[in-house]
C-alpha cells in the first residue's frame, strides 16, 4: 500500500492545535443561537425552489404528487440519523472544520482529502444552485415592484434550450428580446452571478454574520413561510385541498422517495452548523441541541408548505406547468390561488425568499473558503490557499476563488442539475460521517463523548449510511456520472499533489516528487474524470455501452470517446497504483 494512505491525525493533535490561544475564537453562543443558525442555514432554495420539480416530476423522475408531504419526513428521518452522528462527532471533536476534520481522524488522510474534495460539491455546487434560484425570485420581487428585468439576463441559457424546444410561443415573448451573437440568442443569468460577486466583496471585507442579524434573516424566513400557508388557507378551503391530495402517491413510492431525493436539499445545513463548534458556550450539550431542533423546526415547516402547496394546485394542473414556473413553485402556487390581478401575496413571498437565499448563500459561501483554508493548512492543498489577508485578516484567496466559481457555474448552470449534483455529494458525505462513529467508538473506546448516539455505536449510524445510500440511489443518473466523475478528478489531484506535500506525508518520509508510477496514476485518474465528463450523461451503463456500441445512435460519439478515455484512465491509474505500491514495499523492504 502507498505509504500511510489510511493514516489519521491524531484527535489530541487536532483538539490541541485549534486550542492555542492564538486560535481562540470567543465563546458567545449557546443552544437557541446555535438553533437560529441551523434554521438560517436550513431554510433557502430547497423549499422555496425544489418543491415544484419535487411534486409535478420532470423528464427523469416521477413526482411525488401530494405525497411530498410524505417525502419530507422520510428525508427529515434520514437527516436524523446523520445529524445525531454530526452532534456525536461535532460535541467530541469541538472544532470548526466539520467532517473533513472529522474523517481525517477517523479514517485517515485519503478518506479526508475525499470528504473535503467532496464538501466542495455541497457548499460551492449547493450555492450555485442557491444563487440561480436567488435571481429568479429577485426578478419576481422586482416585477411586484414594476421594474421589469429581462429574462435573458436571469435565466441560463440551458433553460431557456428546454423552453424553446417544449414550448416555442412562451420562449418567443421571454426570450424574444434577448441580443443576438453570431445567430445564438445571449442568454446569461447575470443576476446569479452578480448578487454571488456582492457576497464575496463582503466576506473579503470581513463582515462576519452576527448571530443578531442572523436571527432577523431567520424570522423573516419562518414569518414568510407562515404568511404563505396562511394567504393559501384563505384562498383554498381545506376541502378544495383534500380533494386535491388524491390520488396521494400518482407515481407510487417511486415517485416519494425521488421526491424525498430532490427536496433534501431542503434540509443541507443542520451539518454547517458543526464549524461553529468553537464558538459555542457549551458545546457538549449545546450542539447537539441546536442541530437537532433547528431539523425538527424546519421539518414541520416544510411538511405543512408541502402539504399546502400540493393542495392549492391539483397534481394534473402542477405538472402543465412551465419548468421555469416550477422554478419558483411557491408564488406561482400563489398566483394560482389568489383571484387574477392579485400579486403581493406573490411579491411578499418573493421578498421573503431573496432573504432566506442570501442568508444561506452568506453561510456556505464564508465555508467553503475554510474548508479550502483547513486543507491547504494540512498540505493538500497550495499553501497560497492558506494565506490570510493582511489588513482584513480573511481567507482572501479562497474566498475570492469560490466566488468566481460559484459565480461562473451560476450564470451558466440549470438549477435541477445543480441540485441533483449537491445532494448526491452532500449524502455521501454523511455516509462517511455516519461510518465514522463506530470506527471511532473502536479506535478510541476511553475519550469522552459529551453527546452519544442512542442505542449503540452501530445501530442508528449504520441507519444513517443505509438510508443516505438510499436516497442517493433515487438521484437521476446525470448526478451519478457527475459526482463519479468529480471523485476520481479529486483523486488526480490527491495523487499528483496532496499525497506529496500533505503534513502527514512529510513526517511519514514520502518522497518530494512523485515519483513516476504515481505520476501515471494521477494521469490515468485525469483521463476517466475527463471520460466520465464527456460521456452523455442521462443514460445508465447499461444505455451507454448500447450507445458505444451503435453508430448513428444520438450521442454515439460521445459515448465511445468517454469511455475510451475511461478504459485507458483506469488501465493508467490501476497499473500506476499496483506498482507505485509494490515499489514502496521494496523500498521498505530495502530499508529494513
Ligand atoms: N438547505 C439550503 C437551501 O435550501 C441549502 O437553500
Amino acid at each position: 500500500m502507498l505509504r500511510g494512505l489510511f493514516r489519521t491525525k491524531n484527535l489530541d493533535d487536532i483538539l490541541a492545535a485549534a486550542g492555542g490561544p492564538q486560535f481562540a475564537l470567543k465563546r458567545t453562543l449557546g443552544a437557541f443561537n446555535i438553533t437560529l443558525l441551523g434554521i438560517g442555514a436550513i431554510i433557502g432554495a430547497g423549499i422555496f425552489a425544489t418543491v415544484g420539480t419535487a411534486a409535478a416530476g420532470d423528464a427523469v423522475r416521477p413526482g411525488a404528487g401530494p405525497s411530498l408531504m410524505l417525502s419530507f419526513v422520510i428525508t427529515a428521518i434520514v437527516c436524523g440519523f446523520t445529524a445525531l452522528c454530526y452532534a456525536e462527532m461535532a460535541s467530541m471533536v469541538p472544532i470548526s472544520g466539520s467532517a473533513y476534520t472529522y474523517s481525517y481522524a477517523t479514517m485517515g488522510e485519503l478518506i479526508a482529502w475525499i470528504i473535503g474534495w467532496d464538501l466542495i460539491i455541497e457548499y460551492a455546487v449547493g450555492n450555485v444552485a442557491v444563487a440561480i434560484s436567488w435571481a429568479n425570485y429577485f426578478r419576481t420581487l422586482m416585477e411586484g415592484f414594476g421594474v421589469h428585468i429581462p429574462s435573458w439576463l436571469s435565466t441560463d441559457y440551458r433553460t431557456a434550450a428546454r423552453l424553446a424546444e417544449n414550448n416555442p410561443a412562451q420562449y418567443a415573448i421571454d426570450f424574444g428580446g434577448a441580443p443576438q451573437l453570431f445567430g445564438h440568442a445571449v442568454i446569461v443569468n447575470v443576476f446569479a452571478f452578480l448578487i454571488v460577486a456582492l457576497i464575496t466583496v463582503v466576506l473579503v471585507w470581513g463582515i462576519r454574520e452576527s448571530a443578531g442579524f442572523n436571527a432577523g434573516m431567520v424570522l423573516v424566513k419562518i414569518i414568510v413561510l407562515l404568511f404563505f400557508i396562511g394567504v393559501a388557507l384563505y384562498y383554498v378551503s381545506p376541502s378544495t385541498m383534500v380533494t386535491n391530495w388524491h390520488p396521494f402517491q400518482p407515481n407510487g413510492w417511486r415517485g416519494t422517495f425521488t421526491g424525498a431525493a430532490l427536496v433534501f436539499f431542503a434540509y443541507i445545513g443542520f451539518d454547517a452548523v458543526s464549524t461553529v463548534a468553537e464558538e459555542c458556550k457549551n458545546p457538549a450539550r449545546d450542539l447537539p441541541i441546536g442541530i437537532i431542533a433547528s431539523l425538527i423546526v424546519c421539518t414541520i415547516l416544510y411538511v405543512i408548505v408541502g402539504a399546502v402547496f400540493t393542495g392549492i394546485i391539483p397534481y394534473p394542473e402542477l405538472v402543465q406547468k412551465l419548468a421555469n414556473e416550477q422554478a419558483e413553485p411557491l408564488t406561482m402556487a400563489l398566483n394560482h390561488a389568489a383571484p387574477p390581478g392579485v400579486q403581493w401575496p406573490s411579491t411578499v413571498v418573493a421578498f421573503g425568499s431573496v432573504v432566506a437565499h442570501t442568508a444561506v448563500l452568506l453561510v456556505f459561501q464564508l465555508g467553503q473558503p475554510r474548508i479550502f483554508f483547513s486543507m491547504a493548512r494540512d498540505g493538500l492543498l497550495p499553501s497560497v490557499f492558506a494565506s490570510v489577508h493582511p489588513r482584513f485578516k480573511t481567507p482572501h484567496v479562497t474566498t475570492i476563488l469560490t466566488g468566481v466559481l460559484v459565480g461562473g457555474f451560476a450564470a451558466f448552470m440549470s438549477i435541477d442539475e445543480m441540485v441533483d449534483l449537491t445532494n448526491i455529494g452532500t449524502l455521501f458525505a454523511f455516509v462517511l460521517v455516519c461510518v465514522g462513529i463506530p470506527i471511532l467508538r473502536m479506535k478510541d473506546p476511553d475519550r469522552t463523548r459529551p453527546f452519544r448516539v442512542p442505542l449503540g455505536a452501530w445501530l442508528l449510524p449504520m441507519l444513517g449510511a443505509v438510508s443516505c445510500i438510499f436516497l442517493m440511489y433515487y438521484l437521476p443518473p446525470a448526478s451519478w456520472w457527475r459526482f463519479i466523475g468529480w471523485l476520481v478528478l479529486g483523486m488526480a489531484i490527491y495523487t499528483s499533489y496532496g499525497y506529496t506535500h500533505s503534513g502527514i506525508g512529510r513526517t511519514l518520509g514520502r518522497p518530494l516528487r512523485a515519483p513516476l508510477p504515481i505520476k501515471i496514476a494521477a494521469l490515468g485518474f485525469f483521463l476517466v474524470a475527463v471520460g466520465l465528463f464527456t460521456i452523455p450523461h442521462d443514460a445508465n451503463p447499461a444505455a451507454l455501452v448500447q450507445t458505444a456500441t451503435t453508430a448513428g445512435t444520438e450521442g454515439h460519439d460521445r459515448a465511445l470517446i468517454g469511455l475510451a478515455l475511461i478504459l485507458l484512465g483506469a488501465v493508467l491509474g490501476i497499473f500506476g497504483m499496483v506498482v507505485g505500491s509494490s515499489q514502496q514495499s521494496d523500498g521498505e523492504d530495502a530499508a529494513r
